[in-house]
């Protein structure tokens, strides 16, 4: 009892302790059209940055303000690397008015995180023009702004940072710092060591002395017509507007113009000390593919997630954060890769705007922390264009895609990443309103990717391209979905289920069945029970397996260019143990016994060598058929160092060889005893622990845009001049 009351009061003590301190602010609004009664309706969208997650309190000001309701707010991002940890969040404010005068919109108070440069209350503001415009025929839209909240910069590196400055209705957009002190800045002067270049919105850090507090920057954003237009209110008034002066000489304009709209953009800006170098990629992060460029566009669809990947390399400092600006529930996470991925999913009330996410990534070499370059992305949100829906199972994907939805939509002009398994035919489970899929998690090309929570697997529906097509031709439609399964909970039995023999069907070979069992002995007589899944052996016991292939065409051999083990089920996971690549052995205990017939292989190895530290593990192999007897095919040609890849099909040749398919058996585990598992602390490069999927926490999600492409004019293809006479 007098635990629990000492510790109520310490929490009590320590949330009156902490008040919240800025960081930094930001605001854009959305107009929403007339309520019934004939008033208007503004969404004012804010972002605040705090030691805490919270928010400015914004409040109408102007004769026609009505009231003003605030929706919960939501977490953008927090960050632990900052001198005090950080949260960014979105409120959004509704507002009413009476008419479609201006109004503003401010936000005042009590107290920044000490800075650098003496700033000390918060004075935000935004100013609303709801007037039609002469140009566009609707009201004035707020300039797509984005910025991270919290920049920094070690004293000696210079660094310009283009601030995103997209605009709706195409107006010109102008970054300056605030002057009016006490509603739109509190300081309101540039902190020496930086330039702004207000045309073209692009700050420029130059140097300055390092400080343990940031410097706060109190911007403003505004927009102004491209030609003189005029804005007509719902009283029969007008008002004009013009265009920023474009003076080639040297006398400023006598009279500026009033912009359409002012939002505030404040934020913190810490220079830490010196790095040992400002060369990107050693102790500033650097980008790399796939990440995308400042500035890039996206589409996304209302309830559809959108993904944007993002990579960076410091050789000296450990990558170890993205920090990200963007809408509410923007969820960032870590690939094992190294990729960080950005998800978010545009809600329906979110269709037809526009949102900017800004991203940097961080690296730290204790107890310096080094952050990237700013990069900014604008991402608008359209409504629904194709109906589809994720369901996971167990062991399988179900996506249906309504017909209804998509013009000339039919299951035979579509295919999944890798069609040739008979189980990834769209044909056998589509009916007349919907195409639907089932994907085996193993199979169809499916991808795998993990983080530290969730296993993630991933397929896509396109359209197919037409084999005689010789020019490469970017899908007309896409469907990409997945199904996320947390690492954490129960093992699913069918994680520990014996694999089924795999059907194929290929040109030329017809429907042909693959089958890959465990044998006790080199005799392979009789094949492992299938209800004695997952397998258990003993350390440096070997284990027999035979892949078989079963074809109604003769004259076939079947060849196994590589086989791997992973601690999935999945052939494109990685990393893997290899135990053959190009029809080479990789496993110094791996023998190959002489096969019965010319469509088996038959091979062994001892056990723990690449069981290792993992769990469990799954055996696949990638297989395929060729013409037996025939010198041309890869079959006949066995073990090839290079990494050269068998030289493509010929289309006026007869089909000699199959395409490759992928064979899997497991899971198999190492039977356990103290010794043993000394015995296996081998180091090798395979995950430690293998935590199955939790199919009650699985996500479906479709993902990506479905796009639809325009047929586009056929070009013919050119064949090239051969040198062969
Ligand atoms: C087609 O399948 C979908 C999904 O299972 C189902 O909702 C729909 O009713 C089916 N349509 C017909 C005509 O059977
Ligand atoms: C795992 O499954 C068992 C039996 O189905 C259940 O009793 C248990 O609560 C589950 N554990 C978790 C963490 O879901
Ligand atoms: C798998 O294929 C083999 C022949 O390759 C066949 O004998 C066996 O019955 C098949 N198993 C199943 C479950 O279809
Ligand atoms: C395949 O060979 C078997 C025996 O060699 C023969 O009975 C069968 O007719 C052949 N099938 C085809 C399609 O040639
Ligand atoms: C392939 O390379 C390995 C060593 O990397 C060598 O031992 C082997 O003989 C080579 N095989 C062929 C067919 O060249």
């Amino acid at each position: 009892m007098a635990s629990t009351a000492v510790l109520l009061l310490q929490l009590l003590l320590v949330s009156l302790a902490s008040a919240a301190h800025l960081l930094g602010g930001s605001a854009a609004f959305t107009y929403r059209g007339q309520n019934p009664d004939g008033t208007y309706r503004v969404d004012l969208r804010t972002k605040s940055i705090f030691t805490r997650c919270d928010y400015l309190s914004w409040s109408c000001s102007g004769s026609n303000c009505l009231n003003v309701a605030r929706r919960p707010s939501g977490v953008i991002d927090r960050n632990t690397n900052t001198p005090v940890n950080t949260c960014e969040a979105e409120t959004v404010f509704t507002t009413n008015v009476s008419s479609d005068k201006p109004f503003q919109m401010r936000a005042s108070g009590c107290c920044w995180r000490s800075t650098a440069n003496s700033v000390n209350n918060w004075r935000l503001l935004t100013e609303v023009d709801l007037g039609k415009r002469s140009d566009t025929r609707k009201p004035n839209r707020s300039p797509d702004i984005g910025i991270l909240p919290f920049l920094r910069v070690p004293q000696n590196c210079p660094r310009t940072y283009k601030l995103t400055s997209f605009d709706p209705d195409g107006d010109k957009v102008q970054c300056r710092y605030g002057n009016v002190r006490g509603t739109e800045c509190d300081r309101c002067n540039l902190p020496p060591g930086f330039l702004l270049d207000q045309g073209s919105c692009t700050l420029h850090y130059n140097y300055t002395q390092a400080n343990i507090k940031a410097f706060a920057l109190e911007m403003v954003v505004e927009d102004f017509p491209q030609g003189y237009i005029n804005l007509q209110y719902g009283d029969g008034s007008r008002s004009s507007k013009a265009p920023m002066t474009v003076r080639r000489g040297k006398r400023a304009a006598t009279t500026t113009p009033t912009p359409l709209s002012k939002l505030p953009m404040q934020f913190s800006f810490l220079v830490d000390p010196p790095a040992p170098s400002c060369q990107e990629g050693a102790f500033l992060p650097k980008f790399l593919t796939p990440t995308p460029a400042n500035g890039g566009r996206f589409l996304a669809e209302v309830n559809k997630e959108l993904e944007i990947r993002v990579k960076a390399q410091a050789t000296d400092a450990k990558i170890n954060n993205i920090v990200v600006s963007g809408p509410a529930n923007i969820k960032k996470s870590q690939n094992t890769q190294g990729e960080f991925v950005l998800r978010w999913t545009p809600l329906p009330d979110d269709h037809g705007q526009h949102f900017v996410i800004c991203f940097a990534v961080e690296a730290v070499k204790s107890p310096a922390v080094y952050q990237s370059e700013m990069r900014c992305v604008l991402v608008e949100a359209r409504s629904e264009i194709v109906k589809s829906h994720v369901i996971c199972n167990e062991s399988s994907m179900t996506v249906s895609v309504e017909k209804a939805s998509f013009p000339r939509l039919h299951e035979d002009h579509m295919q999944l990443n890798d069609p040739s398994n008979t189980a990834c035919s769209l044909q056998r489970h589509s009916n007349s309103t919907h195409i639907i899929a089932i994907i085996p998690l193993n199979a169809c090309g499916t991808q795998i990717e993990e983080d530290k929570e969730n296993l993630i697997f991933k397929n896509e529906i396109t359209t197919v391209d037409n084999p005689s097509d010789l020019i490469t031709r970017k899908h007309q439609m896409e469907v990409q979905f997945y199904c996320q399964y947390s690492k954490q909970g129960n093992v699913s039995l069918s994680f520990v289920a014996h694999r089924k023999n795999i059907t194929v069907c290929e040109k030329g070979f017809g429907t042909f069945t693959y089958q890959f069992e465990f044998y006790p002995n080199n005799q392979f007589q009789t094949m492992m029970d299938p209800a004695a899944y997952p397998l258990e052996f003993d350390i440096g016991k070997r284990i027999y397996m035979k892949i078989k292939a079963t074809s109604s065409v003769n004259n076939t051999e079947l060849f196994v260019e590589s086989c791997r083990a992973a601690p999935y089920d999945n052939p494109n996971y990685h990393p893997t143990y290899s135990i053959f690549e190009n029809g080479c052995k990789m496993d110094p205990t791996v023998q190959i016994h002489s096969p019965a017939e010319q469509k088996e292989f038959k091979f062994s190895m001892e056990a723990f060598k690449f069981i290792g530290l993992n769990n469990q593990v799954y055996i696949s192999c990638s297989v395929m058929m060729c013409e037996a007897g025939n010198s041309n095919t890869r079959c006949s040609k066995g073990c090839i160092n290079s990494t050269s890849t068998s030289p493509p099909r010929s289309k006026r040749e007869a089909v000699i060889q199959s395409a490759s398919h992928f064979v899997s058996q497991g899971p198999l585990r190492l039977r356990r005893s103290a010794e043993s598992v000394r015995a296996t602390a081998t180091n090798l490069n395979l995950n430690l622990v293998f935590i199955a999927g939790c199919v009650l926490a699985a996500v479906g999600m479709v993902c990506g845009v479905v796009v639809y492409r325009a047929k586009v004019s056929k070009v013919k293809y050119q064949p090239l001049p051969t040198f062969e006479s």
